[in-house]
């Protein structure tokens, strides 16, 4: 029997992120090849005609899973029924800023988004955040909609996870789905912590740790810490944009993930409502390990080992987030 269409959000529409991500999501890649869905594009008045142009462009790939496009600047049209929310409008950061330099600009969006949630969303909606400074932003959503359960918010570091998998698979020239369970723990910033000391790679069927392969913990205690920590920066400085076709990649994943469950054995990381777990500060968003069943929902992985050069970067990142939470409350009581 055919499936019900759902409703799909996708913000900043008009957007860099959009353009990428709205072609994955109508071409099944993130909820199915047999699940359609009804595209609800959100973007503000001034880039209305831009977006008419993406909707032309998403009518001319006729895809058939598509079954209605509704652009709108409206927040209740936009918000109503949706079952799933990619929210990635938001300024995005220039050369020389930090993430949290967009704190003061962007957190009042995602107030105004949860409130739009809480009032006309389906309750079981999942919704992720993009648009940076991304953990706290998806902190204040869930503050403003509180008729939806908190673990229905997370936000995304799947695009770091990406990127230390892809920097571990060139290093070990294998395919990069060959190498698992590279964690990223803490904010989606300079201060998060790349984590190779529990990932695994696949060398011609079997599994091994990747410490043990790439056999350089210097690299691994550094370079490939920095590099990671300061990808998005160097995108930036290299395109005069941040990254788009990326991030909308890792978003497509992050959601997959979440719809349809992880694989066995395996962990992604997801920046999800903290209760504490590794002694992190608890009621931030930070990125953890996690495993998703059928169920969608998703549990921290627990009992990994940490030993104290995680800990004192666990730690960092996480005064971080307290932080950025503390000075986005404040924003929203302006
Ligand atoms: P962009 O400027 O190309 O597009 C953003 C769009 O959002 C614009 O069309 C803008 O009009 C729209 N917008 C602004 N305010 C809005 C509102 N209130 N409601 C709906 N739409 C609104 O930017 P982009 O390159 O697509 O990046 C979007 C965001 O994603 C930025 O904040 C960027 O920093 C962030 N980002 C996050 C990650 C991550 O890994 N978490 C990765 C890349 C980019
Ligand atoms: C990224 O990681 O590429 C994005 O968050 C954009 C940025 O500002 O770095």
């Amino acid at each position: 029997m055919a499936k019900e269409p759902i409703r799909v959000l996708v913000t900043g529409a008009a957007g860099q992120i959009a353009y990428s991500l709205l072609f994955s999501v109508a071409k099944g890649d993130v909820f199915g090849p047999d699940q359609p869905v009804i595209l609800h594009l959100l973007d503000i008045p001034p880039m209305m005609g831009v977006l008419e142009g993406v909707v032309m462009e998403l009518m001319d790939c006729a895809f058939s899973l598509v079954r209605e496009i509704i652009p709108t600047c409206d927040e209740q049209q936009a918000f109503n029924d949706i079952e799933a929310a990619f929210l990635v409008g938001a300024m995005p950061r220039k050369e020389g800023m930090e993430r949290k330099d967009l704190l003061a600009a962007n957190v009042k969006i995602f107030k105004s988004q949860g409130k739009a949630l809480d009032q006309f969303a389906k309750k079981t909606v999942k919704v992720l955040v993009v648009g940076n400074p991304a953990n706290t932003n998806a902190f204040i959503c869930s503050k403003y909609a509180p008729s939806i359960p908190k673990e229905n918010f997370s936000a995304m570091t799947r695009l770091d996870q990406n990127r230390a998998q892809s920097q571990i698979a060139f290093r070990l020239n294998v395919p990069a789905n060959n190498v698992t369970n590279v964690i990223i723990w803490g904010n989606h910033s300079s201060t998060q912590f790349p984590d190779a000391s529990h990932a695994l790679v696949n060398v011609n069927g079997t599994i091994k740790k990747v410490g043990d392969c790439l056999n350089d913990d210097a690299y691994l205690k550094g370079e490939f810490i920095t590099t990671v920590q300061k990808r998005g920066a160097a995108v930036i400085a290299a395109r005069k944009l941040s990254s788009a076709m990326s991030a909308a990649k890792a978003a497509c994943d992050h959601m997959r993930d979440w719809w349809n469950g992880t694989t066995e054995g395996q962990f992604v990381s997801m920046a999800v409502y903290s209760d504490g777990s590794y002694n992190v500060p608890a009621d931030v968003m930070y990125s953890f390990p996690v495993q998703i069943g059928a169920d969608r929902q998703w549990k921290i992985v627990q009992g990994l080992e940490i030993n104290d050069f995680a800990r004192q970067k666990m730690d960092l990142t996480g005064q971080e987030l307290k932080q950025e939470k503390e000075d986005a409350l404040s924003v929203c009581q302006d």
